[in-house]
C-alpha cells in the first residue's frame, strides 16, 4: 500500500513479510524486512530507489498508484546493491528516457550489474538537482556501507534518504518509527548496525558530523529498509555516533561448541566464575545459535571467550564462521581468552588465542585447556579464567 510522507513525497516500496535470510543465506533477518523507494512528485517526477527484483511488479503498480511510471524523469540509485537496484531494469523499460543519478562508483556498479546503455548523470557531494519548487542534494557515502554508496536530500521536504544506513530488517504494518514496538525497532537497529556497518565505524562517525555541519533541517530519515524516522528522527544519527564509538558494556560473552559436553561444561565454569565476579554473561553454543544474534551480542560486549574442543587439529568447523565474523566486523575495545577440552593433540586453544590476537582482541588471560574428561581442578581454572577477565572488564 503507498503511503503519502508528507505532500507530494511518497513511500512505494515492499514489506517482505517472508525473507528470513539476507544477502544469500548469510544474514538472518527473523523479523523480515521492506525496500523501501520514494516517488517524489514536482515539477518533475523522481524514483529515489527502486526495491529487489523479485518485487519489480509491485514496485510499478505502486508508482502507478500516483503517476503514470512513464512520467518518471528522475532515477535516483543511491546505492547498487540489487536489494535497492534490482528493479532498475523494469522501470526503466517504463520509463527509458529518465536519467538514472549515481555517484561515481555508482556508475561502475550498476552498468557493471546491468549492462544497459542508460543515461547516467554522474553527482558528487554537494551537487544539486532542481526537480520543481524543490532541490535533491547529493551527499555521496563510500563504504557506509559500499563504495557506491550516496546520501540523497530533498529541500522543501527535508527528507534524507540515506538509503541502507539508519536502516532495519524489519517488517511492518506502519511505515514510521512512532508506530511501532520500539524494543523490536532498536533490536534490529543495532543487529543492523552490528553486523553490517560496525567495521566502518570511523567512517559512520565522519559522515554524521559531515551532514551535520551542513545544518540540514531533517524533519524526516527515510532509509531503504524499515521504518521511517519520523518522530525525534534525530535519534537514530545520536544512536549511530553512539555505537559508531564501540563503547562496550561490561559484560561478556562466551562462544563455544562441544563435542562431548567437555567444552560445554568449561563455557558454564568460566560463566560461574564471571557471574561471581559481578559480570553478566551470555553463552552461546554456536551450532545451535543464530551467528548474526551470537554478534550482536559480540557487539555488546567487553569480553569475547571462545571455545572449542580440538577437531582435526584444529577448532570445530562451526566456530570457523565467527571467528571469520570477529575478523571481518572489526570490533575495537574487546578482551578475550580461549578454551577447550581435547584429547590428543590440543591445538584448539592456541588455534583460537591466535586468531583473536589477530582481530586485536587483548589476551587478558592464558586460555585453559582440558585433557579428555574433565577434573575438578580443570573447572576450578575455568572458573579462575572467569574471574580473571572479570577483573579485566
Ligand atoms: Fe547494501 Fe540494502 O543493500
Amino acid at each position: 500500500m503507498v503511503v503519502e510522507l508528507t505532500k507530494g513525497v511518497y513511500w512505494v516500496g515492499v514489506i517482505d513479510w517472508a525473507i528470513r535470510k539476507f544477502h544469500g543465506q548469510e544474514l538472518s533477518t527473523h523479523r523480515g524486512s521492506s525496500y523501501n523507494a520514494y516517488l517524489i512528485t514536482d515539477e518533475k517526477t523522481v524514483l529515489v530507489d527502486t526495491v529487489w527484483g523479485p518485487f519489480h511488479d509491485q514496485l510499478i503498480k505502486n508508482i502507478g498508484e500516483v503517476v503514470d511510471p512513464a512520467k518518471i524523469d528522475i532515477v535516483v540509485a543511491n546505492h547498487a546493491e540489487v536489494d535497492h537496484s534490482g528493479s532498475l531494469p523494469a522501470v526503466m523499460r517504463h520509463a527509458p528516457k529518465a536519467t538514472v543519478v549515481v555517484s561515481q562508483r555508482g556508475k561502475e556498479s550498476v552498468e557493471g550489474h546491468f549492462h544497459q546503455p542508460w543515461d547516467f548523470k554522474v553527482v558528487k557531494t554537494g551537487d544539486k538537482i532542481n526537480i520543481g519548487k524543490n532541490d535533491l542534494v547529493f551527499v555521496e557515502a563510500p563504504m557506509l556501507h559500499w563504495p557506491d554508496s550516496m546520501f540523497t536530500y530533498l529541500t522543501g521536504k527535508n527528507i534524507l534518504m540515506p538509503n541502507d544506513a539508519f536502516g532495519q530488517h524489519y517488517a511492518t504494518a506502519f511505515r514510521f518509527n512512532d508506530q511501532v514496538d520500539q524494543e523490536e525497532l532498536y533490536e534490529e537497529a543495532l543487529k543492523y548496525y552490528a553486523n553490517i556497518l560496525t567495521p566502518f565505524s570511523s567512517l559512520v562517525l565522519k559522515k554524521i558530523d559531515e551532514v551535520l555541519s551542513l545544518n540540514l533541517a531533517v524533519d524526516m530519515i527515510a532509509p531503504s529498509h524499515g521504518v521511517i524516522w519520523r518522530e525525534d528522527p534525530l535519534q537514530i544519527v545520536k544512536k549511530y555516533q553512539q555505537w559508531a564509538k564501540q563503547e562496550p558494556e561490561n559484560s561478556a560473552v562466551i562462544i563455544y561448541d562441544t563435542m562431548w559436553e567437555g567444552t560445554r561444561l568449561m563455557a558454564e565454569a568460566i560463566g560461574h566464575g564471571l557471574m561471581t565476579a559481578g559480570i553478566p554473561y551470555k553463552a552461546f553454543h554456536v551450532a545451535v545459535s543464530d551467528r548474526n544474534d551470537v554478534i550482536t551480542e559480540v557487539f555488546k560486549a567487553r569480553a569475547i571467550i571462545v571455545g572449542s574442543p580440538t577437531f582435526n587439529q584444529g577448532v570445530l568447523p562451526t566456530i570457523a564462521p565467527v571467528l571469520e565474523d570477529l575478523k571481518g566486523l572489526k570490533f575495537q575495545n574487546k578482551i578475550g581468552a580461549a578454551f577447550g577440552s581435547y584429547g590428543w593433540s590440543g591445538e584448539s586453544v592456541k588455534i583460537i588465542e591466535e586468531h583473536l590476537s589477530n582481530c586485536k582482541s587483548q589476551l587478558v588471560a592464558a586460555g585453559v585447556r582440558a585433557k579428555w574428561q574433565q577434573e575438578p581442578d580443570d573447572l576450578a581454572k575455568c572458573r579462575e579464567l572467569g574471574q580473571k577477565i572479570a577483573q579485566a572488564i
